[in-house]
């Protein structure tokens, strides 16, 4: 047997500012098990260095969004590279609310992985499909084709590590999950296009989170779908007990091979 552990990732999106990030790390140390799992979280850029000073070792920190320039006259963007230089160590890139909100496209997905990479950050690159889309039967048009804007980054950088989600956006922040075998399915899509156009090794090696409405009760069944190799938590993600306790129910021992 040997114990899986699956990536918890923590997406606080625009809440906690120092003050509650500081009273969150606190907590979460308290509470931690005496094995802690391997967090990451994701605060707001103006706490991300209070996050930084304060999180223990275990819990490492990324960024929510960057711009795909480095520096310039570019008014209210963030930096890969500053974001590297504070300490943080994974990117956020494409993420529902980026894409519908600030109209981030595809192409804007594939620069910012790349400016990610160059600053030697981790990207996790988001995709999913709405409502609409799904009901219109375009599932996996729509997340192959997201996909699709992060092979080229792949190829170009074979060794370097790519962390994928998909978060359909009629589950995020609405309650309403996937089930595992609607996770199972854009899942299995995903991992099968990436094995035909990055090869097995490097295909395999991207891991695939789920991401959606994920809270303690439903973690486990989640964690436990085929091709699913961790969660990306929003609003349960807030609170350092729901956390660990999803943490909690992905570390499962697991039969070896
Ligand atoms: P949620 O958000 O868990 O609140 O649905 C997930 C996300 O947007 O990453």
């Amino acid at each position: 047997m040997m114990v899986r552990r699956p990536i918890i990732a923590g997406n606080w999106k625009l809440n906690h500012g120092p003050e509650e990030t500081r009273a969150f790390f606190k907590k979460l140390e308290g509470a931690a098990p005496s094995t802690p799992p391997e967090l990451l979280i994701f605060p707001p850029a103006l706490s991300l260095t209070t996050a930084l000073d304060i999180a223990p070792p275990w819990v490492h920190i990324g960024v929510q969004n960057v711009f795909w320039k480095e520096a310039g006259a570019f008014t209210g963007e963030n930096s890969a590279q500053m974001a590297r230089a504070v300490g943080s160590s994974h990117a956020l890139v494409g993420h529902s609310e980026r894409r519908q909100i600030f109209g981030e496209r595809d192409d804007d997905v594939t620069r910012k992985a790349e400016t990610v990479i160059k600053a030697g950050l981790t990207p996790v690159v988001c995709v999913g499909e709405t409502l609409d889309e799904r009901a219109a039967g375009r599932v996996e048009v729509i997340i192959l084709r997201q996909l699709s804007a992060i092979l080229p980054v792949l190829a170009e950088w074979p060794d370097v590590k790519v962390i994928l989600a998909y978060e359909p956006v009629w589950a995020i922040g609405t309650g309403e999950t996937a089930t595992p075998e609607d996770a199972a399915l854009a899942h299995a899509t995903l991992r099968e296009r990436l094995l035909e156009e990055v090869g097995d090794e490097r295909g395999r090696g991207v891991p695939i989170l789920y991401g959606g409405s994920v809270k303690p009760e439903n973690a486990a069944a989640l964690l436990s779908t085929p091709n699913v190799d961790g969660v990306l938590v929003g609003g349960a993600s807030l609170k350092p007990e729901s956390l660990l306790s999803i943490a909690a129910a992905g570390s499962v021992d697991t039969p070896r091979g």
